[in-house]
């Protein structure tokens, strides 16, 4: 007894600890196109009708009607609830025409109406650990059954119990072949996907996925891998995100700021960049320019030289999320070198230990998460190291913030350009969502086309 209640309650444990990653909460909206378009695609009853009119070997498909023919299938109305902790109910109404010759030599025409219903489990494929549904229960509830034979008592009788014989065999199958259409646009989503040349994220699963009363929920435990190397690990710094409060809405993502920072340590070595621009805004990059701002450079440097800066990164950036407000904080060191003729190596003037936030502007292009970035403020500047003797390095705080800006954010930008894919299933179009920075994560409302 006390070990069920331990895999009840240590489950219940494990899955709150899980490192806070990616969430995805499917609404009905979506559910409901993937099965009506799985419907479409699969041509399913269609094809059902066509086989219940094909000779059936070993005898008749309906005792004492042969010749027997389906036709005008109803365009199905496809009902689905959500089963809390199971799944999907689906209910099917269709109807059709049956025609064929009665044994009183005749020709007959049965128009039933009827309702398919079962139960779609999902559960987790035991060996890929992608999700699936399973249907179970399948039910042929006859709505209406109209014959165009006398209308006689025992015929009637006849007709229902043969017909609930033969229509579960018949339409069942339906369900279970559109069910594999709806499983099919699940396969990919635990595929590594590229971050450029850096690295790959794959959704790993956390769990099966959750059924509550308006969602499914499926809990993912990222894995962000360095091309041809490590994981990294998400940072578990405790703080688990959650969806905003309100009323269910429909279907979400949700993007951890742990994950987004460990998606970024990928990016951190292409951020690393020796810069050698003639301008940077208003300002010639000469030793000139510097020396209005530290005499210092003036002393050493009577003629101006031509800058160079190498911004070196040392610490993966670090995503944080507020209400309305997400930053990315750089730590890293701006080395200034003036160049020197002959091709003699530049010679490094100073080195600055700069600590920034960028703030980061979201947006989805291509099923790829994008961001924007601009500078929010320099937090830190302090020297490392001078060959120019020491200096006051607070005088080249707006140097340096007007530098970050203008030289190195674009740098970032382009960077970031590649994009963070987004979960694979479901021919979900993550375009049109709209995008809310919430507490330590960003929530894409997902919207249908
Ligand atoms: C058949 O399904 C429709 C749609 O879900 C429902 O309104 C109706 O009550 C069902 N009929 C029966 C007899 O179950
Ligand atoms: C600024 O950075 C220097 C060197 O990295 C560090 O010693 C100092 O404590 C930092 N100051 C603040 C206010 O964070």
């Amino acid at each position: 007894m006390l070990w069920i209640l331990c895999l009840v309650f240590c489950g219940l444990l494990a899955g709150t600890r899980a490192d806070p990653g990616a969430l995805l909460r499917l609404g009905m909206d979506i559910m409901n196109q993937e099965v009506q378009s799985a419907m479409e695609e699969s041509h399913i009853l269609e094809k059902m009708a066509a086989e219940a009119s094909r000779p059936q070997p070993g005898g008749k498909a309906i005792k004492g009607l042969s010749n027997m023919k389906v036709k005008d299938v109803l365009v199905p109305v496809i009902t689905l609830d959500f089963i809390p902790g199971v799944g999907i109910f689906q209910c099917v109404s269709t109807g059709m025409t049956i025609t064929g010759k009665s044994f009183t030599g005749g020709n007959m025409e049965i128009i039933v109406v009827l309702n398919i219903t079962a139960t779609n489990r999902i559960l987790q494929d035991e060996e890929t650990s992608i999700p699936m549904f399973r249907s179970e229960g399948c039910e042929v509830i006859l709505v209406s059954v109209k014959t165009n034979l006398p209308n006689n008592k025992a015929i009637n009788k006849f007709l229902d119990s043969t017909l609930r014989k033969v229509l579960p065999g018949l339409m069942c199958p339906a369900i279970d072949a559109v069910l594999v259409y709806v499983n099919k646009k699940w396969t990919k989503l635990t595929d590594p996907m590229t971050v450029g040349q850096m690295g790959t994220v794959k959704y790993a699963l956390t769990s099966s996925p959750a059924t509550t009363a308006s969602h499914i929920l499926v809990d993912f435990s990222p894995v962000v891998q360095v091309q041809k190397g490590v994981a990294i690990q998400l940072a578990a710094d405790g703080a688990i995100p959650e969806f905003p409060e309100g009323p269910a809405k429909g279907s979400q993502l949700l993007l951890s700021a742990t994950f987004l920072t460990a998606e970024l340590a990928l990016l951190q070595k292409p951020l690393e960049v020796n810069i050698k621009d003639r301008r940077v805004g208003k300002l010639a990059q000469t030793t000139g320019t510097l020396a209005g701002f530290i005499p210092e450079v003036a002393k050493a440097y009577p003629k101006p030289k031509p800058l160079l800066t190498k911004v070196r990164i040392s610490k993966p950036p670090k995503v944080t999320m507020k209400p309305g407000k997400s930053l990315m904080h750089l730590h890293g060191s701006l080395e200034m070198f003036a160049a020197r003729k002959h091709h003699k190596h530049p010679k490094s003037l100073f080195v600055l230990e700069a600590h920034f936030s960028l703030e980061i502007h979201y947006s989805v292009c291509e099923n790829r998460l994008q961001m924007a970035t601009s500078l929010d403020s320099l937090l830190n500047l302090s020297q490392e190291s001078s060959s120019i003797g020491d200096f006051n390095e607070k005088k080249l705080t707006s140097f340096v913030t007007d530098y970050l800006q203008k030289a190195f954010v674009p740098v970032v930008n382009d960077v970031l350009h590649v994009g963070l894919p987004l979960p694979d299933l479901l021919a979900i179009n993550y375009n049109l969502a709209e995008l809310d920075i919430v507490e330590n994560a960003l929530v894409l409302d997902l919207k249908l086309e």
